[in-house]
């Protein structure tokens, strides 16, 4: 029997799986064995000319995947009977897509024009929107200017962001991709474990007059986020003989939640708001993203919010062959559905881009590590990718080796910038060769007929043999500006949204985390309590307990 809480399997089947592009795919995968990305090439030499595509200063080459004109028509007809292009309407239209929690998903209007109508629940979002983002431009003008001092009237010099996930990897990321950007007179730091050595390294060498920190939590309830932002009440009240005015000079607040920023001592004043129907994970071109306005300023932020926008328009707008948010979620959904790969590499060969794999791992895998449809069955198939990755060349020289004679099949995405950011401008040459000789290694290898003609000893092939076959996307921006970095994080939430529209799941929620959460404030408890606590975990845990509390003199 079937509980009422329980996720019922049988009636998924009619499902995803049911569908004949699905069915057509799956017999088209099993046709296609023993195609190879070099076969393909040798049968169409200039399949490049078709299967790469541009927007917004972007090159997208998709011609080293495993797909022929056939994939691709059955993964679009799999797009259009799966509704994609009324889901991606319905999204801008405001309606409430995130099923589980009744919200609009509407970052699109965080990069809307000022004369854009964007309405949730008859009320149009946008005016709010720039009301906030003018209030953060005079902030930040105040701040960089110097008119904004600490308490004891010194200028502010270091920005620090207390946040985590949403709250903190989309500023980190950005901040770093944009360095060329920041001026010298204002650096930011960002805070998120609630390992003290996080708060303590970011502050060490820090003087806390010239310090100023943006508490950034959606919700207002996240306990790594609050334990750090009282740590750093502290750290300012020790500096200012726990004077409490001083607060009010070296705090400021990103959250929805206006009640419990008031309850916490930050001033309402000092507060930028945002809505519900901005996902964590989707809001870094929100008021979360203060510490990267006041590292780059409202220009720079304005022309990263015209990147989102432009490519929010190329999605929008442009036909399903050539949408290339669209064509990427297609892509990801042949591997993971039908060619059985687990995991996706994303390797930018950019240091400024250093941090983008850890940003998309949130993006992809909060959104879519889901396990049961909008409707709340369980599905019969694979969702959400694994995301993983490293700057190149870096991974070049720890993890390629698999990639390129291990076992599994792992996608990638190489991102390069033809324009070098950095003055070692011959530095940049060996960068993109390398990413663009990863690539057409990964995809045409090196067969033992070309090693034995390279005169490698005999006994020496089966060693050095590459199979080939290893696909990838290669996206080449032309340079790396707040507008271009809009655009390519835009590319990814929209491929994001397709993935979730075809595995019928809410990308938008993401109640998985909360379990943890719930046992960890039990367990807080347990750890610090003065007596033994009666423990009812499983064996395992409750050793772990006791195990901790004796290693901390507590009694057990
Ligand atoms: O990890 C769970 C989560 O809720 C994320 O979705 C979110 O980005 C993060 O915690 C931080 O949440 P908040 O911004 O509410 O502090």
């Amino acid at each position: 029997m079937t509980s009422a809480r329980s996720v019922d399997r049988s009636r998924s089947a009619a499902g995803r799986r049911g569908l004949p592009a699905w069915q057509a795919l799956a017999r088209h995968a099993d046709e296609q064995q023993g195609v190879t990305v070099r076969s393909l090439f040798d049968q169409d030499p200039d399949r490049t000319r078709d299967l790469a595509f541009e927007t917004c200063g972007m090159y997208v080459d998709f011609s080293k995947h495993r797909i022929t004109r056939t994939t691709l028509r059955l993964l679009l007809d799999l797009a259009q009977q799966c509704e994609v292009t009324q889901r991606r309407d319905a999204m801008f239209a405001g309606e409430k897509i995130n099923v589980s929690e009744q919200r609009a998903v509407l970052h699109v209007a965080l990069r809307a024009p000022r004369d854009a109508v964007i309405t949730v629940d008859g009320h149009n979002v946008v005016p709010g929107v720039h009301r906030v983002l003018d209030r953060m431009a005079d902030f930040s003008r105040r701040v960089r200017s110097g008119e904004w001092t600490g308490h004891t009237g010194r200028r502010i010099h270091t920005v620090i962001n207390i946040g985590i996930g949403g709250s903190d990897l989309g500023p980190r990321m950005a901040y770093q991709a944009l360095l060329p950007y920041a001026g010298p007179q204002l650096s930011a730091r960002f805070v998120s474990n609630v390992d003290g050595a996080d708060f303590v390294t970011a502050t060490a060498d820090l003087d806390p007059a010239e310090t100023l920190f943006i508490v950034s939590s959606k919700s207002w309830h996240t306990l790594e986020t609050l334990t750090n932002a009282r740590a750093a009440r502290q750290w300012i009240l020790d500096a200012f003989g726990s004077d409490t005015a001083a607060v009010a000079k070296h705090f400021v607040a990103v959250s929805t939640n206006a009640e419990g920023v008031a309850e916490f001592g930050i001033d309402p004043q000092n507060m930028f708001g945002f809505w519900d129907w901005v996902g964590g994970r989707y809001s870094m071109d929100s008021a979360v993203g203060l510490s990267l306005m006041l590292a780059i300023g409202p220009d720079q932020f304005t022309e990263l919010l015209a990147g989102f926008h432009e490519l929010d328009e190329h999605f929008r707008t442009t036909r399903p062959e050539h949408n290339i948010p669209l064509l990427m979620g297609l892509l990801e959904v042949w591997y993971n559905n039908f060619l059985g790969a687990q995991t996706q590499a994303v390797l930018p060969y950019s240091h400024y881009l250093e941090h983008l794999p850890s940003y998309l791992q949130q993006l992809e895998m909060e959104s879519n590590g889901k396990h049961v449809t909008l409707a709340g069955h369980h599905v019969d198939y694979q969702t959400g990718q694994i995301i993983w990755g490293q700057p190149g060349t870096n991974g070049q020289h720890a993890f390629y080796q698999l990639l390129h004679q291990g076992t599994k099949l792992v996608p990638a995405d190489f991102i390069g910038v033809a324009e070098p950011l950095s003055k070692l401008t011959e530095q940049h040459d060996l960068l993109l060769a390398n990413m663009f000789a990863q690539a057409e290694a990964l995809a045409f290898g090196r067969s033992e007929d070309q090693l034995r003609e390279a005169g490698v000893p005999e006994e020496q092939i089966p060693h050095r043999v590459c199979e080939g076959n290893r696909p990838s996307t290669t996206v080449l921006l032309d340079r790396l500006s707040p507008r271009r970095l809009g655009s390519l994080i835009a590319l990814y939430e929209h491929k994001v949204f397709i993935e979730g529209v075809i595995w019928d799941i809410d990308s938008f929620d993401q109640w998985g985390v909360e379990l943890g959460k719930i046992l960890a404030t039990t367990i807080t408890d347990e750890l610090i309590a003065d007596n033994p606590p009666a423990l009812a975990h499983d064996s395992s845990t409750n050793e772990l307990i006791r195990r901790y509390r004796a290693a901390r003199n507590r009694p057990i």
